[in-house]
């Protein structure tokens, strides 16, 4: 890992109109922070006494470092609180869900009394499978109102999903699925994007040849004529619906019940299982929803994520609803028909909190502001971002050009592994163009040198966390010694992998990755992966995979390639293997650029150096190779 550096820092500030932060539920960030470090379990006792439970909590946090138990001895299940609470009240005919389709005229429209009835018929569906608490259950579906359904119903009767975001080939889900031990797969016929279909079902009945824990596959059929089903092992969504009973008792879920697995890259092997449990994670998911967003009754709130990463989690499914909000959810790409559809759903619907990814900034600055300007954007009140460093370029062009000068941006910093935001620019604080900002009320972020000891202003160094908090995971799924790494890189504090900086105001800005992960649009892709999917291809004796910088998705995959010995190096081969990479992996993962070559640096110890081969794409010096074999 890196050692610290200098960055160099000044920058514009920009300062929201001061009604947000009197009217904001956190206030001003210094009294907030002051109240959380003058009684850490008190404020996160403050912010669970907003919520339901079964039976109240003995301790707030046991903490014997890297084990983090919250709220213990408490009861609860999640989807008391993100329906039951919200049906029995006066926000019972409140919209819940707004879906929209590719197609104009495909919309639907739930409330929260709709939406808890069809999660607990379904809840009933599933137990009818032989589902039951503790079980695994793979979700892997496009992104429609059944897919929030399948895991709200889920966690219902206590059983914990492990979702695969429809966008991943057949090997990958393979992968999640065997690691996982699922015993359920949800899917759906299809999927929608750009006016074309992806056969989802398709890749299920690949991925789950070799993974025996599968017992049944239940299928949404969205199209006509409907695909045939196996029945043997296949159901239809609908039908196991329609012959369930409407009521079901939410399972009483103990504190540190595990909730959900959800993988994330690594960089080696395979995928890491990352697991949240019940209590912390809902009580940290509504906290950064309803204080960060500032959410508010009538707010119309729009992640533009997918239910299948951790953003979807969080920021569709369970803080938005724990939190009562209205939230807008729809199966659209940002360019499809044209890049004005985003806008014009936003003028549809009259969303009021827009929560999305630089990248997806970046295209829409290619596409120009014409998009944005030809709707009406007036009820827009807050902006948010998330999933890698919001560059000040497109941080100007979203405040100009959709905020309308008006709008905080909220960039938000966390992972998979903290469940909830930890770094962000609190609504109604001076935003900085390029800094994420300071740490949530409720989080000790640092920045520190390989020791653990904080780096002064303008210095580099290592993103940590100091104290636990209740939202963090718990363990990886069958490798808690991954998990303990996360505690021990850093003695005794939690090192995200990320580099960082911070100014002199304590402003956080997150420069990257400090391993070999590389993040594509916002999203995760361990070299790793795509190295053994390359050397799966029979044509590849060995890989090394790399990022370099690319104007809109932040970086790109770059795959360096020895052949064996009987294959020639073709331009038709380089197709071949992004195909390849494509199917086993999905077109996240696809190499943007592959170059074949005779030898590749290592390590004596036979470790590739994707550092020297970084330095030598990037035309940079390298740095101390004294290891280098070859
Ligand atoms: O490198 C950081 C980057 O995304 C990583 C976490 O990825 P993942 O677990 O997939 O979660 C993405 C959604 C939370 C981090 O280690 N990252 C995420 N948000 C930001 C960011 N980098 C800079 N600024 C952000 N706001």
């Amino acid at each position: 890992m890196a050692e610290t550096f200098d960055v160099k820092l000044a920058g514009k500030v920009y300062m929201p109109d001061p009604a947000y932060r009197e009217r904001s539920w956190t206030g001003d960030w210094e009294t907030a922070y002051k109240r959380y470090l003058d009684d850490p379990d008190g404020f996160w006792a403050g912010i669970a006494g907003e919520l339901e439970w079964f039976a109240p909590w003995e301790t707030v946090r046991e903490w014997d470092n890297p084990y983090a138990r919250w709220f213990t001895g408490a009861k609860l299940n999640i989807t008391h609180n993100c329906l039951d609470r919200h049906a029995a009240s006066e926000r019972r005919n409140k919209v819940a869900l707004i879906w929209r389709g590719e197609d104009d005229e495909n919309e639907r429209i739930l409330t929260y009394r709709q939406l808890h009835r069809e999660v607990m018929r379904f809840a009933n569906a599933l137990k009818g499978l032989g589902v039951g608490k503790g079980d695994t259950v793979c979700i892997y579906m496009p992104l429609v109102p059944e897919q929030v359904v399948a895991m709200l119903a889920c966690a219902r009767i206590g059983a914990v999903h492990s979702i695969v975001y429809g966008g991943f080939g057949a090997s990958a889900l393979n992968t999640r699925i065997r690691d996982a031990q699922a015993k359920i797969v949800i899917t759906a016929d299809v999927g929608f994007r750009r006016g074309k279909r992806v056969p989802l079902k398709t890749i299920v009945d690949e991925a789950v040849v070799n993974a025996p824990s599968v017992e049944k596959i239940v299928v949404l059929r969205r199209t006509k004529p409907e695909i045939e089903l196996f029945s043997e092992m296949e159901v239809d969504f609908e039908e196991i619906m329609a012959a369930a009973a409407p009521y079901c008792e939410p399972e009483v879920m103990d504190a540190e019940d595990p909730l959900f697995i959800l993988h994330t890259s690594g960089t080696t092997g395979t995928p890491k299982g990352i697991v949240h449990t019940s209590a912390g994670y809902m009580v940290g998911a509504y906290y950064t929803t309803k204080y960060v967003f500032d959410l508010k009754e009538n707010d119309v709130y729009w992640c533009t994520a997918d239910p299948g990463w951790i953003t979807g989690h969080s920021y569709i499914v369970y803080g938005p609803l724990a939190a009562g909000a209205t939230v807008l959810l729809t199966e659209t790409t940002p360019d499809f028909p044209d890049p004005g559809i985003w806008w014009r759903i936003v003028e549809d619907f009259g969303v009021t909190v827009f929560y999305t990814a630089p990248t997806v900034i970046r295209m829409f600055m290619r596409f120009g502001e014409e998009w944005p300007n030809r709707s009406n954007l007036d009820t827009l009140r807050v902006l948010g971002s998330v999933g890698e460093p919001l560059n000040p370029e497109a941080f100007e062009w979203f405040y100009h050009n959709v905020g309308k000068d008006r709008c905080p941006i909220v960039d938000t910093w966390w992972q998979t592994e903290t469940g909830m935001h930890m770094i962000t620019t609190l609504v109604g604080e001076p935003m900085k163009p390029g800094f994420a900002g300071r740490p949530v009320p409720g989080v000790m972020a640092d920045v520190v040198d390989r020791e653990g000891n904080p780096v002064p202003p303008g210095i580099g160094g290592l993103l940590v966390i100091r104290e636990p908090w209740p939202s963090m995971m718990r363990t990886v799924h069958n490798n808690d010694e991954r998990y303990r790494k996360y505690w021990t890189t850093v003695d005794s504090l939690y090192t995200a992998g990320d580099l960082a900086v911070k100014d002199e105001d304590g402003y956080i800005m997150v420069l990257g990755r400090a391993d070999d992960i590389i993040i594509v649009a916002g999203h995760n892709i361990g070299t790793a992966e795509v190295e053994s999917a390359l050397v799966s291809h029979e044509a590849v004796a060995e890989a090394a995979v790399i990022g370099i910088p690319d104007a809109v998705k932040g970086q790109a995959v770059k795959a360096f390639v020895i052949l064996r010995q009987s294959y020639r190096p073709t331009e038709k081969l380089k197709g071949d293997l992004s195909y390849h990479v494509r199917m086993s992996l999905g077109p996240i993962a696809m190499p943007a650029a592959i170059e074949f070559v005779d030898a590749l640096p290592k390590t004596r110890s036979g470790k590739i150096m994707r550092r020297v081969l970084k330095a030598k794409e990037m035309g940079i010096d390298p740095g101390d190779i004294s290891t280098l074999e070859d």
